[in-house]
């Protein structure tokens, strides 16, 4: 606060004003050092000595003039020494009043601008996995099942010869055998021979010996082969293997059940073929072939110019099969499929390497959410 250069604790004969035409310029004087000092007081802490100088009861100036100008003065200089201090007092207090509300809104705004939430900053990412499109796929063609009325049903990755081989009609020395290199265990001699399943068709043989006709199940699963990785081969992959056993099905239920599987997975426009094959566990048999989802069958280099695409192998049971698990093969019919789930993907989703499965990258995973 700066020091009054008007003095508030002389008299008005002190100060050498006698004259009322004095009063009037006096006041003025005060009045822009109140200004002035209204300008200074811009803290809460300021404010409360500026107030107290000018309103404080005893030693404030508007308090002191009262005191020692107003009372003390001849009857000549009361009148315009009052008039020029009721002039003055509204003004002090309205400026007075004015810094305090001026002081808090700046103390609010300051802590609203310290407090504020910047609504453009982005937020914490948490990444959210997503299945596997190999998963996926799996689920995709369990749901086509399920919705015929079949049975997801699963077998062991580690498998005697007999289950993968000799109860699937392929005798030892079979060249079937040669066409599913094969990973055996390491085991003591004198024990029976385990393998890594070649395929999921023993779960079939499984299924058979656990429950009697009618029989309708898929089998998802991992099958092993030695065969070197490369774009279209994988030592490990997935299959599923369809069987459907009854009293009465036909080869028009097997042409029928390949369709609706690949019109569902593939899309109503794509076509099937079967075309005539071997499989040791079926006969007759064939290869479901689809027409090129690609080029719709006019050909291109996915189809490679012939308009369709190898999808899996398929057939009717061979009776022999029904021998091996106590059917009935008289009374039984049924047929039998094996797919590859990493190929479905592959043409589905148009991948060309079948590593991309395995190698777990995000940037592929990301792509099929
Ligand atoms: N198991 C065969 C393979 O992995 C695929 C297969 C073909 C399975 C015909 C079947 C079938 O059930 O009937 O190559």
């Amino acid at each position: 606060m700066t020091t009054k250069t008007i003095s508030v604790t002389q008299t008005l004969a002190q100060l050498g004003v006698t004259r009322p035409t004095q009063a009037s310029p006096l006041f003025a004087a005060l009045r822009r050092e109140f200004d002035r000092d209204a300008e200074a007081a811009r803290e809460e802490a300021g404010w409360k000595a500026f107030r107290d100088a000018w309103l404080g009861r005893k030693s404030g100036v508007l308090a002191q003039i009262t005191e020692n100008w107003l009372k003390p003065a001849p009857p000549e200089l009361k009148r315009a020494v009052g008039q020029a201090l009721n002039e003055l007092r509204p003004h002090v207090e309205a400026v007075v009043e004015a810094r305090r509300a001026a002081i808090e809104a700046g103390a609010e705004q300051a802590a609203a601008a310290r407090e504020r939430v910047d609504l453009s900053l982005p937020g914490v990412e948490r990444p959210i996995g997503s299945r596997h499109l190999i998963r996926q796929t799996f689920e995709e063609i369990e749901r086509i099942f399920l919705a015929l009325g079949y049975t997801v049903v699963e077998g062991p990755e580690i498998e005697t010869p007999y289950y993968n081989f000799e109860a699937l009609n392929i005798p030892e020395h079979h060249p079937a055998r040669d066409t599913m290199d094969t990973f055996y265990l390491h085991l003591p001699p004198g024990i029976t021979p385990r393998l890594l399943r070649t395929h999921t068709s023993p779960v079939q043989v499984h299924a058979m010996e656990a429950q009697k006709p009618p029989v309708r199940i898929i089998v998802p699963g991992k099958v092993y082969r030695r065969d070197n990785p490369d774009a279209t081969h994988s030592f490990m992959f997935h299959q599923v293997e369809g069987l459907a056993v009854d009293t009465d099905i036909t080869f028009c239920e097997f042409k029928g059940t390949v369709e609706y599987l690949v019109t569902q997975f593939f899309g109503p426009t794509v076509k099937t073929r079967l075309r005539p094959s071997y499989f040791p566990f079926t006969e007759p048999s064939a290869e479901v072939d689809a027409s090129c989802h690609v080029c719709g069958g006019s050909g291109c280099r996915t189809c490679k110019f012939s308009g369709w695409i190898e999808l899996f192998g398929a057939g009717m049971v061979d009776p022999a099969v029904y021998g091996f698990v106590n059917y009935d093969a008289k009374r039984l019919s049924g047929f039998a499929f094996g797919l590859g789930v990493d190929r479905f993907a592959m043409l589905k989703y148009g991948i060309n390497d079948i590593q991309l499965f395995f190698q777990n990258d995000v940037r592929f995973l990301r792509q099929f959410p």
